[in-house]
């Protein structure tokens, strides 16, 4: 077999792209390409300010490197885009990243050039609108002067066990010419041996959306019967125990869903399906389900402290604002809005979160020198696990300590 030369670049070093990069970088000299300056500063010392690797990790391979110039990356030939895709204020596709990464690329697209997309979209971007774009932008044609693939991720902050090289990957790409599948395979098996080969790239694009929505979808379920036990006065967790007595009764955990994925993910969907005059009303529901739970939780926080005769007026600490435990990752964060919320109430309330002091709409107090006796109450709300020792020294100080979902 022709031994070709392959430098990739991967464009967009956030939660998705940095362990790409790093992977890669075992196998080829790889560049790492981003828009944000001290993003990049801070990678060029081999600090992750996302606290998921490590200075050895991404550092590993002294021919790869990062840089926030698009001229050192004209000479890659393997482009990965892991650029963020949210929603606008009013829940729809916000495109713009995307775009401006295929504007980048189309300043440097070059003849034999392939380019794979990992961001996740509705079905039908990466086709019609990334290469579309690219193909307007240059004089170069899909599948004749460059190829393009998707490739969506699963990438799962803070979990260790499903770190990326251990998990299957789709990998889709709609060239039929043989050199091109053997360097996309070549790329993509250095990133995980489990690679799920497809050839049609709106598929790929459909089945990441969904597994978040299915995920979404079924917290919500669990929340509404969670608030419905509660006003039932039911033992949600019993009833759950009894439920999975049936052989096809599947559990999930109640509790707030934030992030980058699950309360964007529905949006596209909905977009596209409207746009194909079809209306995904049981998405929505779901989306709407999962959004209520701050309000309910907010509610629930200010019945406890009454019951516990504690003033909203006083010394209260929040614990942990970040969307899920152990990311530092404050993106759609219920838990956020509700610590914000909290703190407008009362300039005495504080938040302690291990993985963020730098939210400028937040007061925060410093874990070394915090002050127990200081505090009326603790009110977890994103329950890291280095909290726990935290949580465990209000406990004993029989400081009363508000915890949900357990
Ligand atoms: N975070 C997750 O857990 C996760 C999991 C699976 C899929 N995804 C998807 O992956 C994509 C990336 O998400 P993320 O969480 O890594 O985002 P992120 O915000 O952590 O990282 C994105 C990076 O891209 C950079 N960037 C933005 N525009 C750029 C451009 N035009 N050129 C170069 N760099 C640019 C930003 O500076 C940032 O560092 C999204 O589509 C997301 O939905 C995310």
């Amino acid at each position: 077999m022709q031994k070709i030369y392959i430098r990739p670049c991967v464009i967009g070093l956030g939660y998705v792209g940095l362990p790409i990069y790093i992977r890669l970088q075992k196998k080829f000299d790889a560049i790492g390409f981003d828009l944000s300056k001290d993003r990049v500063k801070s990678l060029k010392k081999g600090i992750d300010l996302n606290k998921e690797h490590l200075k050895k990790e991404i550092c590993s391979n002294k021919k790869s490197f990062v840089t926030d110039k698009i001229q050192k990356i004209k000479n890659c030939n393997f482009y990965i885009v892991c650029v963020p895709t949210p929603i606008t204020k009013s829940n729809k596709p916000d495109l713009k990243a995307l775009l401006s990464s295929c504007k980048i690329l189309s300043k440097i697209l070059k003849e034999g050039d392939i380019i794979f997309f990992e961001s996740t979209v509705y079905p039908g971007v990466t086709e019609n609108i990334c290469a579309t774009y690219l193909e307007n932008k240059t004089k170069l044609k899909m599948n004749k002067n460059f190829f393009i693939g998707y490739s969506p991720e699963r990438v799962n902050p803070g979990d260790k066990r499903h770190s990326i090289e251990k998990i299957s990957k789709i990998v889709a790409y709609n060239t039929n010419i043989k050199k091109n599948i053997n360097i996309i395979k070549q790329v993509y098996k250095s990133i995980t041996n489990k690679v799920v080969l497809v050839n049609k790239i709106k598929e790929a694009e459909t089945a990441k959306v969904i597994e978040n929505i299915q995920r979404d979808l079924n917290i919500a379920l669990f929340n509404e019967i969670f608030v419905l036990c509660e006003k039932l006065k039911l033992n949600f967790n019993q009833v759950i125990k009894l439920a999975s007595t049936k052989w096809n009764f599947i559990k999930f955990q109640p509790g707030l869903v934030g992030g980058h994925c699950l309360p964007v993910d529905p949006y596209y969907l909905s977009f596209i399906a409207k746009k194909n005059r079809f209306k995904m009303s049981v998405l929505l529901a779901g989306r709407n389900m999962n959004n209520y739970m701050k309000t309910y939780l907010y509610d629930k926080i200010l019945e406890k402290l009454k019951k516990l005769n504690i003033n909203l007026n006083s010394n209260i600490l929040i614990l942990g604002i970040t969307y899920k435990k152990n990311v530092a990752d404050t993106r759609n964060s219920l838990a956020l809005d509700i610590a914000k919320k909290l703190q407008k109430k009362n300039r005495k309330i504080k938040v302690l979160d291990p993985y963020v002091s730098n939210n400028k709409n937040i007061r925060f107090v410093n874990s070394k020198t915090l002050n127990y006796n200081k505090f009326k109450a603790a009110v977890v709300i994103t329950k890291h696990d280095s909290l726990k020792r935290i949580i465990q020294n209000f406990k004993s100080k029989k400081i009363p300590v508000i915890e949900f979902f357990n």
